[in-house]
């Protein structure tokens, strides 16, 4: 479990350790629960994430970034749809740029909603800074943007979300950016294709829609005997089950969109890392304007306060229905990190908590005309791309992101006529199961 929080249960406290004359003997005095939990005056969000990375996984994700006492004594988060905010008075306001007051100024560079959510995602994922972003292509685009000048390349393994690797391959090219594409897991091929104008590995773990897991400590290794700077887009393992910051990773990604947001309700990206390395990149945030609601960082920030339970129930329902699927007597292959057979599974099993929700598989001798059959045959997931949210999503990639891509373009990546994705929700894993199979067997 990644959490980093001891409950006793006998005391009901969290990492607080008091003997019988209520002395504090470990961890340190400020791990207790009240004052974990309160609000210090003047602190700013970053002084309480570091806090809070003392308690446990929805402990942090309920508490982190929020006022403990907020306007008028709500205890939601109040929504505030401003797109300026004042300052009383000149010296205020100079406090302000001089840096001695941490607050907001103008909605482009951020707001109140938007820092509360930071706050709890770098508190989740164990970095120093979090920066929100108006999807997670957004975030892509915002870090590549800013950490990658005309003249420098990046190596990306080739398995990953196909609008991720057009920017890099159709766009990033455009503003002078070589970018170089090796068979994912494959570090003899990145560090052969690493010079001195490398400037970033780019990989997700686990990939969309293989559910390959890339083994973190050799791409770390890789990076850092390269002197280059590492990126994991990690938005199907999530904080989760995988903490790429642990193992030196310079940059997480996350498509919030997906199980971070968790309802199929909102829109939204995020980088984390450490604070001097974003520095840049919020930033050029500030410029590009990828900024994003106050009701759409509400509906985030309500999501999130039950990421843990949704997880946990994620991974469950996901473990299920491979393992069902993978004994269907209709089904050529499953990719699901958490099944032995997945051919990453040990790397998978070695640094991950859990596998998540999301299961590729193929239909045994089926053309894409039998392939849609038992998609529209499902009752309980609906047919759309996404992830990651509470109700269950099936789609066959064919006819959803691919459609477009030539014949060739689609065997290269992997995608075959035969296959189908299906994102895997908090329903009862019975149901699924009971729905899968009725279509299974009635197409
Ligand atoms: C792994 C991965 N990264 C990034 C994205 C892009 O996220 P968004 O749709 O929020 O822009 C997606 C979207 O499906 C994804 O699957």
């Amino acid at each position: 479990m990644p959490t980093n929080m001891s409950i006793d249960s006998d005391t009901n406290n969290l990492g607080c350790d008091e003997n019988n004359e209520g002395e504090k003997t470990s961890p340190t005095e400020d791990s207790c629960l009240d004052q974990t939990l309160a609000h210090h005056d003047g602190e700013t969000h970053i002084q309480m994430t570091e806090r809070l990375r003392r308690t446990g996984f929805s402990t942090q994700s309920v508490h982190a970034g929020e006022k403990r006492q907020k306007a008028e004594g709500s205890i939601s988060a109040p929504i505030f749809t401003a797109s300026t905010f004042t300052f009383d008075s000149t010296d205020s306001l100079m406090r302000f740029v001089d840096g001695k007051e941490d607050r907001d100024e103008y909605g482009r560079y951020g707001t109140p909603n938007e820092r509360t959510c930071e706050a709890k995602l770098a508190a989740l994922e164990g970095a120093e800074e979090a920066i929100i972003y108006s999807s997670g292509m957004a975030a892509i685009v915002g870090l590549l943007m800013s950490r990658l000048s005309s003249g420098d390349e990046i190596v990306f393994f080739d398995q990953c979300y196909h609008r991720s690797r057009e920017f890099c391959s159709k766009h990033l090219s455009r503003f002078g950016v070589v970018t170089r594409q090796v068979p994912t897991g494959d570090f003899d091929a990145m560090e052969a294709a690493i010079n001195e104008n490398t400037k970033m590995l780019v990989s997700e773990s686990p990939t969309n829609p293989h559910l390959t897991a890339v083994d973190l400590e050799k791409f770390v290794a890789l990076g850092k005997s390269s002197e280059v700077e590492t990126l994991i887009d990690a938005t199907l393992a999530t904080p989760f089950n995988l903490r790429p910051i642990d193992y030196g990773v310079d940059f997480v990604l996350h498509s919030a969109t997906k199980y971070l947001g968790g309802h199929n309700d909102l829109l939204a990206g995020v980088i984390c890392g450490r604070s001097d390395a974003l520095k840049p990149v919020r930033s050029l945030r500030g410029i590009l304007g990828s900024v994003n609601s106050a009701h759409n960082m509400y509906l985030l920030e309500r999501g999130l306060k039950t990421f843990e339970l949704r997880m946990q129930r994620h991974n469950e329902n996901g473990q299920r229905i491979a393992e069902f699927l993978e004994n269907h007597p209709r089904v050529e292959r499953v990719y699901y990190p958490g099944l032995k057979s997945h051919p990453t599974h040990e790397i998978a099993a070695s640094q991950m908590a859990g596998f998540g929700g999301l299961i590729t598989f193929l239909v045994k001798d089926a053309d894409w005309k039998e392939t849609s059959r038992i998609v529209d045959a499902a009752k309980i997931p609906r047919i759309a791309p996404s992830l990651g949210g509470v109700e269950s999503l099936i789609e066959q990639p064919l006819v959803m992101s691919y459609y477009h891509c030539t014949p060739q373009e689609r065997e290269s990546f992997g995608i075959y006529d035969n296959m189908i994705r299906m994102s895997c929700g908090i329903e009862n894993a019975d149901d699924l199961i009971a729905d899968l199979k009725q279509a299974l067997n009635a197409s």
